[in-house]
């Protein structure tokens, strides 16, 4: 198959299903991004869809079952912005610890005199122990930054809900991350309650989301940083906004249950850093997530099985659809 023509739909805000429906009408292949929700409602009135190439790393606005039963080829992009989004959930820790934001509103606002020597204290990183909910490719880089800062390093790699202590078998990962990085591999219980500094990592799934609910956010440590770049739903977000204005947590977020709305608790609260969703966003990054998107969609109208594809059972199937 060829392409013979494409659409760029202009949006600032998400569409909503009408324009999402209306925009996808007769269209085979649609590359999207996060933003889109392309769930079952949504998917089952595009009748012509036979592929999703996703412009991101996570598809949890795809409905996958329906596309598997519905023979729709679905592509992300794993593997080329680790780098960028663990860097911004390191700075996020950063500008949290250090009160970088405040500082800048401070120095802005024209309220600085002079050298304080209580001046907008902060927090110290190295010695601090940093605990990663998913080591998968960003949890590993971010753990990578974390022993450059001479953190102390526990993850849990099964991102579930676990009620005490349970038997962690491990295996050669772990044991490269420990003799690498000095990380520890710890249940997702004693990771809360051990943690200075918690950032997560993991996809958003059924098993995932509230992952973090009121009780997760209790074992805390009082004053604990938490770091979300992963999906705003892998926390409850009404506890949320109760342990930030409780003074419980600092919150440094990236991402949001219901973008692009921030509670306003969140936006009015000063233990807050908040981002509009740019884990990946850099130059770089961004053009090498739209490059290995559409090289998906080529490979797949030459009959080629690409190495991103969600769903590869489903490839030989649809592919003489196209
Ligand atoms: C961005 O959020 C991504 O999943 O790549």
């Amino acid at each position: 198959m060829k392409i013979e023509s494409v659409t760029y739909v202009e949006r600032a805000a998400p569409l909503t299903a009408s324009e999402l429906t209306a925009a996808l009408s007769g269209i085979d292949i649609v590359l999207s991004e996060p933003q889109d929700d392309l769930s079952k409602g949504i998917l089952s009135r595009c009748k012509a869809l036979k592929m999703v190439a996703q412009r991101a790393v996570g598809y949890d606005n795809v409905d996958l079952d329906y596309c598997n039963r519905s023979g729709i080829l679905l592509s992300n992009t794993p593997g080329v912005l680790d780098n960028a989004t663990a860097d911004l959930a390191f700075s996020l820790l950063l500008c949290a610890a250090r009160r970088i934001v405040e500082a800048d509103r401070y120095v802005r606002a024209g309220l600085w005199h002079g050298f304080e020597s209580d001046l907008l204290l902060g927090r110290e990183i190295s010695g601090k122990t940093l605990g990663i909910v998913g080591l998968g490719r960003i949890g590993e880089a971010m753990a990578r930054r974390a022993w450059g800062f001479g953190l102390k390093i526990i993850y849990c790699r099964s991102a579930h809900k676990t009620s005490g202590a349970t038997e962690i078998e491990l295996d050669e990962k772990d044991r490269r991350l420990a003799e690498s990085l000095g990380a520890r591999r710890v249940s997702m219980n004693e990771l809360l309650s051990e943690s200075d500094f918690i950032s997560l990592h993991c996809p958003l799934k059924k098993e995932t989301t509230n992952l973090i609910g009121a009780a997760e956010l209790a074992l805390m440590k009082n004053g604990c940083i938490l770091v979300n770049t992963a999906r705003g739903k892998v926390v409850e977000e009404k506890a949320l906004v109760e342990a930030v204005t409780k003074g419980k947590i600092i919150a440094a977020l990236d991402v949001f249950a219901q973008e692009p709305t921030v509670p306003p608790q969140l936006v009015k609260a000063p233990n807050t850093v908040l981002a509009p969703h740019i884990g990946s966003a850099t130059d770089e990054t961004r053009l090498a997530m739209a490059e290995l998107a559409v090289s998906a969609v080529l490979q797949v109208l030459q009959g080629q099985l690409p190495a991103n594809l969600v769903n590869p059972q489903i490839f030989e199937s649809t592919v003489n659809k196209l």
